[in-house]
């Protein structure tokens, strides 16, 4: 009998350890994405499976194990494959109570998607160059998108691919919405002759300026000022043309293996202390928990020429896919 009472409490046991467990899906950057999974860790005891990829990436894995999910949580990254996951019904709804402590920004994300995503952080896109690189190639400071093209920047100018990266669809789409369709895409093929090296993930080009690797670096402007912080000679710049932004989200994955532990994650990555954590790996986005602290290093939004972001056509299956087809075909494929 009691053989019996012990092999169902090890059993028991088991199943609570295995209950216990969250994969997630994270696509903010590595050291802030592990600061989330160690901290969520030691606070509940539940064991974190944590795998970090870029925006696009994340989307695509999430769409190929849809049959068979092995994800729980998607935490970050650009809004739009987040609104495209919903679209598709790749994320499951869910209304958090933690909801009433953020900014409407967040909650009109979530609300667009039938509550499938959530904003967690938002923050503008522009460009950092590597002020001693500038200098020494004796190239003008560029303020401006237009400035990217000059023929003098050849080779000079790093993105990331907008197929694995947010950080570049956002340009992709944010030179849409600036230039036009015929415009936006003329800017990409320009912009394309100059370019050294399109990198998978969007923060990579600021980091290969920050070594003196590349001069300027397409990405979003909290990612230049972490270089620019950390003591790299990096100048942050928000475009005179006007730029878009990203809201950065976070779902949970349709027919996630670990539900409550989901549930559980996404409450406390609303909460202002999770969010606060963001300052301790110098990241400079804008928290979307009112009650969270901010940085006086951050990019100030209010000072920066944004432009409407359609995030409902941007966002959208159909759109992100025509925008990414058109991209490899016609820009991807032209010698530089
Ligand atoms: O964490 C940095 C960051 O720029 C986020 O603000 C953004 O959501 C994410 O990376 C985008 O990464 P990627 O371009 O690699 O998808």
């Amino acid at each position: 009998m009691k053989k019996v009472l012990l092999a169902v409490s090890v059993a028991a046991l088991a199943h609570t350890a295995q209950a216990a467990t969250l994969n997630l899906y994270c696509s903010a950057q590595e050291d802030w994405c592990q600061l989330m999974s160690k901290t969520f860790e030691e606070k509940t005891g539940i064991n974190v499976k944590m795998q970090r990829k870029s925006s696009g990436e994340t989307f695509a894995q999430i769409r190929a194990e849809s049959a068979n999910p092995k994800g729980d949580v998607w935490w970050g990254g650009t809004g739009d494959p987040h609104l495209q996951a919903a679209e598709e019904k790749l994320t499951a709804p869910y209304v958090s109570p933690m909801r009433g402590e953020l900014q409407d920004w967040a909650i009109s994300q979530a609300k667009s998607a039938g509550d499938r995503t959530i904003g967690i952080y938002s923050g503008a896109l522009g460009y950092g160059y590597n002020a001693d690189l500038l200098k020494k190639n004796n190239l003008p400071a560029p303020s401006c998108w237009k400035d990217l093209l000059k023929p003098e920047f050849k080779g000079h100018v790093q993105i990331a691919n907008p197929n694995s990266s947010g950080t570049a669809y956002t340009t992709l789409a944010t030179m849409m919405q600036l230039f036009g369709e015929g415009g936006g895409f003329d800017y990409m093929k320009g912009l394309h002759k100059n370019v050294n090296q399109y990198t998978k993930s969007g923060s990579a080009p600021i980091k290969a300026s920050a070594r003196g690797e590349s001069t300027v670096g397409i990405v979003f402007m909290h990612d230049a000022v972490k270089q620019a912080v950390s003591g790299f000679p990096i100048k942050v710049v928000a475009p005179c043309e006007g730029t878009g932004y990203e809201i950065g989200s976070m779902s949970i994955i349709d027919g996630a293996r670990n539900m409550d532990s989901a549930k559980k994650f996404y409450d406390w990555a609303l909460s202002a202390d999770a969010q606060s954590l963001a300052l301790q790996v110098k990241a400079f986005q804008v928290p979307s928990n009112k009650g969270s602290k901010t940085s006086p290093s951050a990019p100030n939004l209010a000072s920066i020429k944004l432009i409407d972001y359609d995030f409902k056509k941007y966002g959208s299956s159909a759109e992100r896919k025509r925008l990414l087809k058109k991209w490899d075909d016609d820009v991807s494929t032209l010698p530089q």
